[in-house]
């Protein structure tokens, strides 16, 4: 893209240094910009794309009419995508304020457009205790992913993981991808509301182009209540509305993308839209661990603790802690025995401070469900 930029001849002195000390007077014959994306964003950066060259030259103009131009300094939008920068690659002659015969070149955004962070992990299925519904419910995803050309238009395509929070949806879509050895796509869905009208549909497609790119790829949208509620239990934004919207398109497979699968996860399916409920094929319910599950996820924690644990009966914990999550053994019961010992520089965790940090979750909310722990 290359534009004519003409300017009156100004020094925007507030661009680069004193120009007190070094004058600036040549005007740059050409400037080749890169878009360099926000100085603060989310995950889901976008890159505001340049449709009109024509009408950008009279943008550009307007904006950066008389700035002085260094390279590997940056130029602000100050408009419609208020401090979005964009990096002087190259200017020539190499310190010359932007003018009236200047051209601009912008290439291609890099990496700005990369819609998410896509990442990998050791868990398997293995380190995931319990949830057996979900195993076995998992096992035709998994089968899709191997050989996703088998299935045709049979695919599974929206999957929906729900259930307390801390019971392993996230750790299981994790382990499903590294199972299959495929790329996962994890994004919040509070992160996919932008700024501006149109940004959040926009980041939806472009994720799920991403994940077509990738496939078989897995796309994970966690708290996806935050975006799809229920319309009798929020007044949906209308941006929020565009972007449930969008969703709904490439959950519907408008635009074809074969091998991308959709698992959303909610702690409360009864509280998801109605429309986007019913386009998830399967809902998989993930529940609290019983006493046996929770022993497990107990002894199989307490192994990877960096100093050793002495006189502990697990079964006993394991018994007191009906209606705790996964997360919440973890996180809080363990964590907080072994944080106490090693802050008191002891040796090793005993029962005690195991019972100890029972009882102080039992008097502070934020368990799945302290009521319930019997102590
Ligand atoms: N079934 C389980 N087996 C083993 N560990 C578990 C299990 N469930 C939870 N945990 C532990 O709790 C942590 C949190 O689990 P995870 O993030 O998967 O929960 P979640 O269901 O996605 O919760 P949320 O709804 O809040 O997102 C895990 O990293 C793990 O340590
Ligand atoms: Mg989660």
């Amino acid at each position: 893209m290359i534009f004519i930029v003409r300017t009156v001849q100004k020094v925007n002195t507030k661009v680069g240094r004193d120009l007190s000390k070094s004058p600036v007077e040549s005007t740059a014959e050409f400037l080749v910009l890169e878009p360099a994306g926000y100085p603060m964003t989310s995950v889901l950066e976008e890159y505001p794309e340049i449709e009109n060259p024509g009408v950008f030259e009279h943008y550009a103009r307007e904006q950066w009419n008389g700035f002085v131009a260094r390279e590997g300094e940056y130029l602000f939008d100050r408009r419609m995508y208020p401090d979005f920068a964009y990096s002087i690659n190259e200017v020539y002659p190499l310190e010359s304020v932007i003018g009236l015969k200047t051209k601009i070149i912008v290439k291609d955004p890099v990496v700005s457009s990369a819609p998410a962070v896509e990442f990998t992990s050791d868990i398997s299925f293995d380190d995931v205790v319990g949830q057996h519904t979900a195993r076995r419910k998992c096992k035709l995803i998994e089968r899709f992913l191997e050989q996703p050309e088998m299935f045709g238009r049979w695919a599974p395509r929206n999957v929906l993981f729900f259930g307390p929070s801390g019971t392993g949806k996230t750790m299981f879509a994790k382990a499903l991808a590294n199972k299959t050895h495929v790329p996962i796509l994890p994004v919040k869905a509070t992160e996919l509301i932008g700024e501006f009208v149109g940004e959040g549909a926009r980041q939806i497609h472009q994720l799920y182009e991403r994940a077509q790119e990738m496939a078989p790829c897995i796309i994970f949208i966690d708290e996806l209540d935050a975006i799809a509620l229920d319309r009798r239990h929020q007044e949906l934004r209308g941006d929020v509305a565009e972007i449930v919207n969008a969703l709904l398109t490439e959950m519907d497979g408008i635009v074809e993308r074969p091998g991308v699968c959709t698992i959303g996860a909610t702690n409360r399916n009864d509280t998801i839209d109605a429309a986007v409920r019913s386009r998830f094929e399967e809902e998989i319910e993930f529940s609290l661990p019983d006493e046996k599950e929770r022993l497990a996820i107990l002894e199989s924690n307490v192994n990877t603790f960096p100093i050793p644990v002495k006189d502990v009966d697990l079964k006993v914990i394991a018994e007191m802690t009906e209606g705790l999550s996964g997360r919440d053994l973890v996180g809080k019961v363990l964590k907080t025995a072994l944080h106490s010992v090693i802050i008191e520089d002891r040796d090793n965790v005993s029962q005690d401070d195991l019972h100890a940090s029972v009882k102080k979750l039992k008097n502070v909310s934020g368990a799945s469900n302290p009521d319930r722990l019997y102590i």
